[in-house]
């Protein structure tokens, strides 16, 4: 499953000089900038600008950036270390709150810290960045399943819709969403997708319409609020869409926009499909109500990406950066071990315990 998009591997480590090298998705489409990143607060900086942004990234950032933080320290044994990891970590969580991947991924390594007991402060440091690997090489064969999966629920000619960017520069490669859009391609399913340009950041626009396009993928660009007239025009067989944050009882929080397109696709008799790694889901969170809903500032409504401001200034602005769709909404849930289909309160939790 390879294209010239997914050979670009958007969050990777470069071994010999111990950097971060990350795709600067803010400069997309117009400039592939890779960033060197060797400090903490370069990654907490990139993932609070996202420059490195969609859930699976941001946790594979945040997990190499727990490395490159806890490296500099000059403790001398296993437990001075682990205080100065603690702050790290705590730091790094704090960059962003509502993408569940990110503390995933620093609990993770917090794990793996924890049963290094015992070893010397190298040895936990080489722990630390072998972990860190590993989440990154795990998400790839996550993605790639999520594809198998979802590609079963699709049939080939289908008009598909999709929000935001979950696509390959999202994840360690492939994409979840996406995925199974890049699969069928491959086995000649001729898909028509359509990506909204989501506001405000406009990663639909920037991100997946590039991306598909690069991948020789049909797109066709819409502003978000054209959605309802494709659907209407009988131009789009299925929805699909990624996802921050999957709660307990399957409401899903994505991209500001994403439960809009549920409530329209529910009317227009669409199916509806979240693509949601493992690590996406959160147990813990009983409803949407639990999800910690980040606010972004107003700058991105107003003026970023225009040439001129499109508001007039200091006008109030509400810019929520997701929203919870409800779980009433989705058809089914896809997952690295199968498809979770409604009551997910049941179904999700198995998924936790199936194989592939
Ligand atoms: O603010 P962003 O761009 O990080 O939001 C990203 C999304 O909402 C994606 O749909 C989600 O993270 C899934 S990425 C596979």
């Amino acid at each position: 499953m390879d294209n010239p998009v997914e050979a670009i591997q958007s969050v990777k480590l470069d071994d010999d000089n111990d950097t971060l090298i990350l795709l600067d998705q803010t400069l997309l489409p117009n400039e592939k900038v890779f960033l060197e990143l060797k400090e903490m607060k370069d990654v907490w900086d990139a993932i609070y600008e996202l420059k490195v942004r969609g859930a699976p990234a941001i946790g594979i950032a945040a997990a190499y950036g727990v490395y490159l933080g806890t490296k500099k320290s000059t403790a001398g044994t296993y437990e001075d270390l682990y205080e100065d990891f603690k702050k790290v970590k705590e730091y790094l969580a704090s960059s962003r709150p509502t993408a569940v991947n990110l503390f995933w991924a620093l609990d993770r390594m917090d794990t793996r810290f924890q049963n290094e007991k015992g070893k010397n402060v190298l040895q936990v440091k080489a722990a630390l960045k072998e972990e860190a690997e590993q989440i990154r090489a795990e998400d790839e064969e996550v993605c790639k399943s999520i594809g198998t999966h979802a590609l079963t629920l699709l049939k080939p000619e289908w008009g598909i819709l999709t929000h935001c960017n979950a696509g390959t520069i999202a994840t360690a490669k492939y994409g979840t969403a996406l995925a199974p859009i890049y699969l069928g391609q491959e086995q000649g399913y001729n898909f028509k997708v359509y990506a909204d340009e989501t506001r405000p950041l406009l990663q639909g626009a920037r991100l997946t319409a590039w991306e598909l396009q690069e991948a020789g993928v049909d797109v066709t660009l819409l502003c978000d609020n054209m959605a309802s007239i494709v659907m209407k025009e009988g131009k789009v067989q299925a929805v699909l869409v990624g996802c921050d944050r999957v709660a307990a009882n399957g409401d899903t929080a994505n991209k500001i926009g994403t439960s809009g397109v549920a409530i329209l696709a529910k009317h227009y008799n669409i199916p509806f499909y979240v693509c949601a790694p493992l690590s996406t889901i959160d147990l813990t969170c009983e409803t949407g109500e639990d999800i910690h809903i980040e606010l972004r500032p107003s700058e991105e409504v107003t003026t970023t990406w225009y040439e001129k401001p499109m508001a007039p200034k200091d006008v109030k602005t509400y810019n929520p950066a997701f929203d919870v769709t409800d779980h009433t909404l989705i058809s089914g849930i896809v997952t690295e071990n199968g498809i979770a289909y409604a009551p997910f309160n049941d179904s999700l939790p198995k998924m936790f315990q199936q194989k592939k």
